[in-house]
């Protein structure tokens, strides 16, 4: 390969459209309203992407289980002009930890060659482990989650008790949480947000945790995958059911429980692209501030094919994107209301 490719690198245009959701739904910062969040996040994005050149199809769109405003499944994004891409998008991951003005939301956005992404259709759950490039090649989902605690310490040289696990805080990960506390493993318990949990244990710089586990979104773990593929890391999933209907729908398509989707299953090839912003503050990114006339976004923009990971800290004119008519984030009704 060339040492200087010529070929675009989509995510640094992909990175605009995550920025843009941040400055649109931390407007909504700390409201209470989730809806509100979603819906001025995925407008934002919709709105920028329709300007990247790319034939983009939204693969995932997110918010169907929870009936958030979403890109919906099938979208045609961009302006029909580059590369054919399937679009995974999550406006923001942590919309009730936005909402509730608690740390810890992304925007995620990724892409990838048309027809490499996993499309989870109904199945809405899957179980996951993630862990960064130096144990990738030992995790085993059909292990015991002891065994993956117990590898992932000691690719890393690390004893079980400086071992740290991260995962969602929900009752159904409850088991596992309890197995990993016996061990002795340290536990990060996240209220929401597992796309930031798995680049916790493998985003270099800012790894605050060896390893993932536990139940999270299927949308999640599809974009989760395209960030592991531009880190070299790993990631294994399997099948969680809430109930019956659940389990006879993903029999359909040949899913069981002990179906393993691995990294390659769930997004193929080595040419994807990941960008994330930070919404509110956290241990990846600071999230979106407003400094009167400037806005401050902080993001990341990565492809796997190089493995360049770009950390972009931005301020963006308030009165420069009104004039453009792009500051969605700016609402001139305020102004015309306080008269200015
Ligand atoms: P959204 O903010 O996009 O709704 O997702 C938040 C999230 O915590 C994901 O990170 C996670 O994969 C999923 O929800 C878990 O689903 P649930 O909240 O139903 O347990």
């Amino acid at each position: 390969m060339a040492l200087f490719a010529q070929d675009k690198n989509l995510a640094m245009e992909l990175v605009r459209s995550a920025e843009a959701a941040v400055m649109a739904s931390g407007r909504w910062f700390g409201l209470g309203d989730k809806n509100e969040v979603d819906r001025a996040a995925v407008e934002a994005m919709r709105y920028v992407l329709h300007g990247v050149d790319m034939k983009g199809v939204v693969v995932i769109g997110e918010g169907e289980k929870d009936e958030a405003p979403m890109l919906f499944n099938g979208e045609e994004v961009g302006t029909g002009e580059g590369p054919e891409v399937d679009i995974a998008v999550d406006p923001i991951d942590g919309t009730r930890l936005m909402a509730q003005g608690q740390d810890g939301a992304i925007s995620v956005i990724a892409a990838a060659p048309r027809g490499s992404m996993f499309s989870p259709d109904n199945l809405f759950y899957l179980n996951k482990i993630v862990t960064g490039p130096e144990a990738a090649g030992y995790i085993d989902i059909q292990a015991p989650v002891e065994f993956n605690v117990r590898i992932v310490a000691k690719a890393k040289g690390k004893k079980i008790e400086e071992t740290t696990v991260v995962m969602l805080d929900r009752p159904r990960n409850n088991e596992i949480l309890q197995r990993v506390r016996k061990m002795g493993a340290r536990v990060r318990l996240i209220g929401d947000g597992d796309v930031a949990g798995a680049l916790m244990t493998s985003l270099p710089g800012h790894e605050t945790a060896d390893i993932l586990l536990g139940i999270g979104g299927s949308p999640e773990a599809v974009i989760t995958a395209c960030a592991m593929k531009c880190l070299d890391a790993n990631m294994q999933c399997q099948p969680y059911f809430r109930n019956d209907d659940d389990e006879a729908r993903a029999k359909e398509r040949g899913l069981t429980r002990d179906t393993v989707l691995t990294i390659d299953d769930l997004v193929k090839g080595d040419n994807v692209f990941f960008a994330a912003a930070g919404g509110s503050d956290g241990d990846l990114l600071r999230g979106v501030h407003y400094h009167g006339a400037h806005i401050e976004t902080n993001s990341l923009c990565m492809r796997s094919s190089s493995g360049t990971i770009r950390f972009i800290s931005a301020t963006h004119s308030q009165k420069k994107l009104e004039e453009m008519g792009g500051n969605i984030a700016y609402d001139p009704s305020v102004k015309e209301e306080l008269g200015l």
